[in-house]
């Protein structure tokens, strides 16, 4: 067991190194046909990710648009053809789901739940409690205490029992802890006081006591100042017994920040304290425009997030924040940045994607996890 361990651990890591020397020298790859005439069988470029990931012992999920789903069929294809879980972009988050006070606009959800169940795919619920996307009426309300402590318990119920039994897990919380380590200074905090967190999760347990609830942020894939608080509010809530489940490591980052070496060994942290863990929303951004070695520094990130999460047996999935840049956040939000994704514009594969494949093929070639 210790041996095939190692070597396993290892292999996954090498491919990384292959990987880069495959992206980084175009002309020596061999055409998905060229090689598949050889090995028709085991070419991995051939295979989908969801195939792949499948056979490592993985969930591989995506973001979905759902106003792309509805009038894309290119998009909607690859939705079902490369992933076995999906992730509502926006449709679940208060704006989208509850716009006025008890009015539940379920479209847009539903649609995708129902979408999945067709294509054999789990759901991540996203997200209960943030401090963005938020109707005015719930933000701006001039409510007692107790009468928005009421108003969230009642969000969270209604929501958690209309998916019951289609929603695997939840983003419970979403970046509720800052850079510095602090509780985010949010109006639910100020509002509610810092028993909110705490108060949520036992809401969301008691409405679906099978989903599995997780704490979700950015900037804490590796060991620093935020992911460690997160781990002391973490470790800190299990002691109390409140049902927290899953800690989310976003995976929003940067080619020009570099990427953490720790990614692991944080992961590793998390599971010791009886959590799952999962990488929630890959993407990759590059200032624009792209030159080979951003591709390649890119190829290298979204394959290292992977190789930690398939090492890490309380890893239990991989999403990507969107896979194709024709609808990606990223360049509304960062200026001059963008080319974020797995695949173009025009959904062809780029490096990042070919490494995602491999790392893959090869951690099923190892065999499925645990
Ligand atoms: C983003 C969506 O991708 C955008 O379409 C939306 O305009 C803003 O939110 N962290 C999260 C996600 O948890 O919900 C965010 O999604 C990206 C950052």
């Amino acid at each position: 067991m210790k041996v095939s361990r190692v070597a396993a651990a290892g292999a996954l890591a090498a491919t990384v190194a292959v990987t880069l020397g495959l992206s980084a020298s175009a002309s020596a790859l061999p055409t998905t046909a060229a090689a598949a005439a050889h090995h028709p069988a085991q070419n991995p470029l051939d295979r989908s990710l969801r195939d792949l990931a499948a056979r490592a012992g993985l969930r591989i999920g995506t973001a979905v648009d759902a106003n792309a789903l509805a009038t894309d069929a290119t998009y909607a294809r690859h939705v079902g053809d490369d992933f076995n879980m999906v992730t509502a972009e926006n449709a679940m988050k208060w704006e989208s789901i509850e716009p006025q006070r008890g009015v539940y606009t379920w479209e847009q959800a539903d649609a995708l739940v129902d979408f999945a169940r067709t294509h054999g795919q789990l759901v991540r619920g996203h997200t209960l409690i943030w401090h963005n996307q938020n109707p005015a009426w719930l933000t701006n309300g001039t409510f007692t205490t107790e009468e928005l402590r009421a108003i969230l318990k009642n969000h969270i119920f209604t929501v958690l029992r209309h998916f019951k039994g289609r929603i695997s897990a939840w983003d419970v919380a979403n970046e509720v802890i800052d850079d510095s380590g602090q509780l985010r200074n949010t109006f639910w905090l100020q509002r509610l006081g810092p028993g909110y967190i705490a108060d949520a999760f036992r809401w969301a347990h008691q409405a679906d006591p099978r989903t599995v609830l997780f704490i979700n942020d950015y900037n804490v894939e590796g060991i620093n100042a935020k992911s460690t608080a997160y781990y002391n509010l973490v470790r800190d809530l299990r002691r109390q017994r409140v049902p927290i489940h899953g800690f989310g490591i976003q995976g929003h980052l940067d080619v020009q920040y570099g990427f953490p070496g720790d990614v692991q060994a944080n992961i590793q942290r998390f599971a010791r304290l009886g959590m799952k863990t999962a990488l929630t929303e890959v993407d990759v951004r590059i200032t624009l425009p792209v030159d080979a070695t951003e591709g390649t520094s890119q190829a290298f990130a979204y394959s290292s997030l992977l190789t930690a999460c398939l090492l890490e047996r309380s890893c239990i999935s991989y999403t990507v924040w969107g896979f194709t840049d024709k609808y990606s956040w990223v360049p509304g939000v960062f200026t001059g940045q963008g080319a974020a994704n797995l695949l173009d514009e025009n959904f062809a594969p780029k490096p990042a994607y070919t490494a995602v494949q491999q790392t893959l093929a090869l951690a099923g070639a190892i065999g499925p996890r645990g």
